[in-house]
């Protein structure tokens, strides 16, 4: 294989890429710019896959060695690349466009499981056919730079594929959100983790196919132990440490194949997603080790939702919320994971419009954890084209909800449970949440006094004096709410 560091037109093309992707990720991070942050990610990849193929273009046999033609291009095998990513580009436009927004989490799973298992194929073929990677010394034995790579690559991209597979299955409700926990596990999953990083370091001394076979066996294992013990609650930040696994297991796949891009692509992946996951552990309030170590959202620590003993409630309808937010001087909209379930972002912002033509002022405030993943509401009210001026996030607005009139809770339920900060009892225990219980009227939309949230604990909120419940579908409610404004 060619070593395309060896040259400059695609080292150049490689780092135009990387740059791209940087600004890729520069711009996902706001909503105003994430679509320009999209389509440089998208020119990024398109450099980047555009020059590995020039740069490889495989070769057939020469048929007439006499001729001044020496180097004829293998039809074939261009052909099976051109159609595996013909194939590939139909599966992605068509998930993309049917999957639901709801459904978002479970699809980025997969996907981190395809770039494991990708990781997982372009090891075992280094390892099979290593003088076509360039990758053997004179005596046609591996590197043993290369097989540390090699067993690296091969051990992060298993563990991402099992773990993803796993996150996929509790996501996708196929298995339950409830943590599974082996007896001794940490125990187990230390020796399996030390028995892999031995194998590999044994591995630059001895190339014998058991052992690269082994590490590859025990690394799919571990990513099943991993990750089966770890609840759903706790599923955001698994999926967003996968993403992290799967950026390092390409970079140092990267490194096998001498491909700079993929190296640069893998480091800005693997570390982006380690710096997410540590921003929603610190949202949850709950340390990195204590996610990986698993077992929350289990059975322990029902809080108050265990006893759902009767207590009183306020039932109020669409007529007496239009009358108390058109006389509201300030209303803060707290949108939630059912705002996403009953698509009401669109019917919500005709609210707002018609709140503002009353004279009233409306924010929308943003929980970092609210729906089911990262941005989740942001992208949702983006969608419905709220002006990025309302939109505050927790942090900034927490404390204004004292001297606001109404706060509109629209399919949120545990970011606005006071329990996180009360009751230590509580699996939602520690996790920053909205002080709604302030303002001076509470208007809470879910379909029925028995729907959990997330969390699947009780909320004090729906018995508070000063709280309305709105009990319905929050598309149905808001339109019945709109109505009543006109
Ligand atoms: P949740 O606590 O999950 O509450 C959702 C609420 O929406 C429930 O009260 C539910 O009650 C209501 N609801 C569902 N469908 C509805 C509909 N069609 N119309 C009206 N209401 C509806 O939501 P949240 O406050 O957004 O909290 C998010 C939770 O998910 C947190 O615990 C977070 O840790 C976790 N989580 C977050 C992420 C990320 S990264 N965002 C990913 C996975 C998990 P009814 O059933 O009674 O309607």
């Amino acid at each position: 294989m060619e070593h395309v560091a060896a040259n400059p037109w695609a080292s150049l093309a490689y780092l135009i890429a990387g740059v791209c992707f940087i600004l890729a990720l520069r711009g996902l991070s706001s909503p105003t710019s994430s679509q320009r942050g999209n389509r440089f990610g998208m020119i990024g990849m398109t450099i980047a896959v555009v020059t590995t193929l020039l740069t490889h273009i495989p070769m057939g046999i020469d048929p007439d060695p006499s001729d001044y033609i020496s180097d004829i291009p293998d039809i074939v095998t261009i052909a099976q690349i051109l159609a595996a990513i013909a194939i590939g580009a139909v599966i992605g436009v068509v998930t993309a466009r049917k999957i639901a927004m709801t459904a978002m989490p479970q699809l980025v799973a997969a996907f981190h499981s395809l770039v494991g298992l990708a990781a997982v194929l372009v090891a075992a073929a280094a390892f099979l056919n290593p003088a076509a990677f360039g990758i053997v010394d004179a005596a046609g034995a591996i590197l043993p730079v290369s097989r540390v790579e090699m067993g690296l690559g091969v051990a992060i991209g298993a563990i991402t594929f099992s773990g993803s597979v796993i996150a996929f299955l509790k996501l996708n409700g196929n298995m339950g959100g409830k943590p599974i926990l082996l007896p001794g596990r940490h125990v187990i999953n230390l020796a399996v983790l030390a028995g892999i990083l031995g194998l590999i370091a044994y591995f630059t001394q001895d190339q014998s196919p058991w052992i690269f076979w082994t590490v590859t066996a025990l690394s799919f294992v571990i990513g099943f132990l991993l990750i089966v013990p770890i609840g759903g609650a706790d599923m955001p930040v698994v999926v967003s440490m996968l993403n992290s696994y799967s950026g390092w297991a390409a970079a140092a796949m990267g490194f096998t194949l001498h491909n700079s891009a993929m190296i640069i692509t893998g480091a800005l992946v693997g570390s982006s997603g380690a710096i997410l996951s540590y921003i929603m552990c610190r949202a949850m309030n709950r340390s990195f080790i204590s996610v990986i170590a698993g077992g929350f959202g289990g059975d322990t620590g029902g809080g108050s939702g265990e006893a759902k003993e009767q207590r009183p409630w306020k039932r109020g309808s669409a007529e007496d919320a239009a009358f108390l937010m058109s006389q509201a001087e300030q209303v803060i909209i707290v949108p939630g994971y059912g705002m996403a379930v009953a698509q009401a972002q669109h019917v919500l912002r005709e609210m707002a419009d018609k709140l503002k033509e009353h004279g009233v002022r409306v924010k929308y405030a943003i929980h970092p954890v609210a729906g089911r993943m990262p941005g989740h509401m942001n992208v949702l009210l983006a969608e419905a084209n709220v002006p990025y001026d309302e939109v505050f996030e927790l942090e900034d607005i927490n404390s204004e909800f004292a001297q606001t009139d109404v706060a509109f809770i629209i399919g949120a339920n545990d970011v606005v449970n006071p329990a996180a900060k009360t009751d230590k009892s509580s699996p939602i225990y520690g996790m920053p949440v909205f002080d709604v219980g302030k303002a001076k009227t509470v208007l809470f939309i879910k379909r029925s006094m028995g729907g959990v949230g997330y969390a699947g604990v009780d909320n004090d909120v729906f018995y508070a004096d000063n709280t309305m419940m709105l009990l319905a579908d929050a598309k149905k409610m808001v339109e019945e709410v709109v109505k009543s404004l006109d």
